[in-house]
């Protein structure tokens, strides 16, 4: 039997939840939320279309009640604010820190051995603060960022490639910011050719720049943050945990050294299975990717710094 708890039933909540079920990801799907009826109503119309796409999962959805949740294997947070147009994901820290942190601890008091899939924003952060205020052990707490900017990546490439983009290899690492997130052009590849030899240097670099402003392109569009990739990318993640599956994303991550980093969670890929971050990988960046990186990194820990300036660290 497995079981995944998704908090918060907003829309990448619920987008997630619904792909966990369609694929059959685990047994027994919860969704909680704080809005009274929500999460019972959207895990209600979920399960209507069980006999329609054929799954066998278990959606069950319920008001702040975090019995329900109890021994989840796996727990999503999505809970906090979405970002307005014009909003950088760092600015809604002060409303979601708080948030994040009590969602997390009650979620431990009913599933102390759950692996946490951190979503909201500020991503980098919010994992930051759950690693640092549940104590879990590094393993357990995963930003899913890398994850949806990989993704958001290789569709980019296959537009300018106009190629099938699961035929793509594509990596984002580094912060989940518009400024801080790094598509690592140098490890792209289309059927093992690498993309600087199939695109212009400027075709490549608009690639990267769309992929860094990929969630605030869509929150312009859609006046709220998007929610089918991001609740697609958490459910991937998800899966690659319960069914082992060994898969290589980038997520962030607590480094203890790693990528010349410390005390700081942040984007690199790794090898996720059921204990969660089973390894760091060591893509030996060159110099001018390790710069990226650095100015990333120091991006990420100003904002980990608000953390204390506002007393929720
Ligand atoms: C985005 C939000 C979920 O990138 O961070 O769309």
């Amino acid at each position: 039997m497995s079981k995944v708890t998704v908090v918060g039933a907003g829309n990448v909540g619920a987008t997630c939840v619904n792909v966990l079920a369609f694929n059959e990801v685990a047994n027994e799907i919860v969704m909680l939320d704080v809005k009274e009826g929500i999460s019972e109503g959207k895990a209600l119309d979920i399960m209507q279309t069980a006999t329609l796409l054929g799954f066998d999962s278990t959606v069950v959805g319920c008001t702040s009640d975090y019995a329900q949740t109890a021994n989840s294997d796996v727990v999503v947070i999505t809970s906090g604010i979405p970002r307005k147009p014009g909003m950088t994901r760092e600015e809604l820290i002060g409303v979601n820190a708080g948030i994040v942190k009590s969602v997390s601890e009650n979620i431990l008091k009913y599933s102390p051995n759950a692996i946490i899939v951190i979503v909201s924003n500020p991503m980098d952060t919010m994992t930051y603060l759950t690693l640092k205020t549940t104590g879990l052990p590094k393993n357990k707490v995963i930003g899913m960022g890398g994850t949806l900017d990989s993704s958001r990546f290789k569709c980019y490439l296959s537009k300018a490639l106009n190629v099938n983009p699961n035929e793509l290899e594509g990596m984002v690492i580094g912060g989940h910011g518009d400024t801080t997130m790094i598509p690592l052009t140098r490890f792209a590849s289309y059927k093992g050719r690498s993309v600087a030899d199939l695109l212009s240097k400027e075709d490549l670099a608009k690639v990267v720049s769309d992929t860094m402003v990929g969630g605030a392109t869509l929150t312009g569009l859609l006046g709220t943050s998007a929610w089918y990739a991001p609740g697609a990318a958490a459910a991937y993640l998800v899966e690659s945990i319960i069914h082992n599956q060994k898969k290589v994303i980038p997520c962030c991550v607590s480094l203890e050294g790693e990528y010349g980093q410390n005390d700081i969670c942040i984007g690199v890929p790794v090898v996720i299975g059921k204990n969660g971050i089973e390894e760091i990988l060591d893509y030996k960046l060159n110099e001018e990717e390790a710069a990226l990186f650095a100015k990333s990194a120091a991006a990420v820990r100003s904002t980990n710094d608000v953390l204390k300036e506002i007393n929720v660290l």
